[in-house]
């Protein structure tokens, strides 16, 4: 291996942009750059990208392409549903997992403690290996009687897949609204929007080898939501603003090569990271969400009195790119809040860190990976005996 060239292994924070949907976007940019609004052929040239775009998107998750809401990335869809949904409503009872990413996280805490109206929130708890506990889902839902409810299909930092189609029925027979954060999931697992049984689905592009700038929150014929953007009237009136066509040109692309590639690589990224964790439990790491049904791709784990971040510092410099527990799922990392609503002991939840596989990662660059992970560990402790 070629050490400058960096192994990436951080595929749930971000991914490349596949070669083809470049190419597909490429056209959008310059010769193509008119305004979908514009009446003019530049102008209807760009509306029909984002018709196309928005067949594909809608064609992946077997929706309706009226369904498709672009936004401008995952967190503005997020906001967009707990926000536009809770928009119309004189006083709000949210239901939301404790290990939700911070664009849902935050929103939800924010209306529980604006004064401007009656409003609460509860978080939902996770077992040791990081599964909504579904008898709290029953308590939650027959105590607090939410009118929303959001849960993530799948998590970011341990790729834990949650029970959302029933957590989806629950929530429904009580007329409660009801969303799932499928960004993670969606690429890596089929993702059917039907099947959810959910009011609305947030998805991203560059999670899914499609460019940063779009994303899109699919939503339920019967859901009104209150736009979040006022202006021109893009998008159904919920979030206006000159759309970016190239980005949406991309991701609808994205989701196509997804659907058509998902099961080759799901094959290949389960063989590798069977292979990873196998050589990680020799070596004695703690996998975290090991006993839950997991994303094929993501390995969360801590080898005990390893530090996350030291670790990912070194790595880094022996030519691999992970991700350390602390920062999956913020831009500002501090301690990781879906650990600690597993109950992992601080001291040990200090050594994670995430590997998450994409489809041009090798056999070679995890047994490279593990080498290297090898000699590191060898040499800090040989520092820290020094050090002692
Ligand atoms: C589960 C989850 N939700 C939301 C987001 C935010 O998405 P975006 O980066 O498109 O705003 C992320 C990104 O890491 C995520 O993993």
């Amino acid at each position: 291996m070629n050490k400058i060239e960096k192994v990436y292994f951080d595929h749930n924070a971000t991914t490349r942009v596949d070669d083809e949907v470049l190419e597909a976007m490429m056209p959008y940019f310059q010769n193509k750059f008119g305004n979908p609004s514009s009446g003019h052929n530049l102008g209807i040239a760009g509306r029909q990208a984002i018709n196309h775009a928005r067949e594909q998107v809608a064609d992946s998750i077997e929706a309706q392409p009226s369904q498709v809401v672009f936004t401008s990335g995952g967190s503005e869809a997020n906001n967009l549903f707990i926000q536009g949904a809770t928009g119309h409503l004189k006083s709000t009872r949210i239901i939301v997992s404790a290990i939700e990413h911070p664009c849902v996280l935050r929103p939800a805490k924010e209306l529980a403690q604006s004064t401007n109206k009656e409003c609460g929130l509860r978080q939902l708890i996770v077992d040791r290996s990081g599964r909504i506990i579904m008898s709290d889902v029953d308590k939650a839902l027959s105590e607090y009687r939410p009118n929303i409810v959001s849960v993530m299909l799948a998590n970011n930092e341990t790729g834990v897949i949650q029970e959302v189609a029933n957590i989806a029925e629950k929530s429904r027979k009580l007329g409660a609204l009801i969303h799932t954060d499928a960004i993670q999931a969606f690429g890596k697992i089929p993702v059917n929007f039907p099947s959810l049984n959910v009011h609305a689905m947030t998805l991203s592009s560059h999670k899914i080898y499609g460019p940063k700038g779009a994303a899109a929150l699919i939503i339920d014929k019967e859901l009104v939501l209150r736009p979040q953007i006022f202006g021109g009237g893009h998008e159904g009136g919920l979030r206006s603003g000159t759309e970016n066509v190239p980005a949406i040109v991309g991701f609808g692309k994205a989701c196509e090569l997804s659907k058509l590639r998902m099961e080759r690589t799901t094959i290949h990224v389960t063989r590798l990271r069977t292979h990873l964790e196998k050589r990680l439990i020799e070596m004695g790491a703690i996998i975290f969400g090991m006993n839950a049904t997991r994303l094929p791709n993501t390995c969360y784990f801590a080898l005990p009195d390893i530090e996350g971040e030291t670790l990912v510092i070194h790595l880094e410099r022996a030519g691999f790119l992970i991700a350390s527990g602390a920062a999956c799922s913020s831009a500002a990392p501090g301690k990781s809040h879906v650990l600690d609503a597993m109950g992992v002991e601080p001291i040990l939840a200090r050594c994670a860190v995430r590997l998450s596989l994409g489809n041009s990662n090798t056999l070679e660059q995890i047994n490279e990976f593990i080498s290297a992970l090898t000699c590191t560990v060898k040499e800090l402790k040989r520092i820290s005996s020094v050090m002692i």
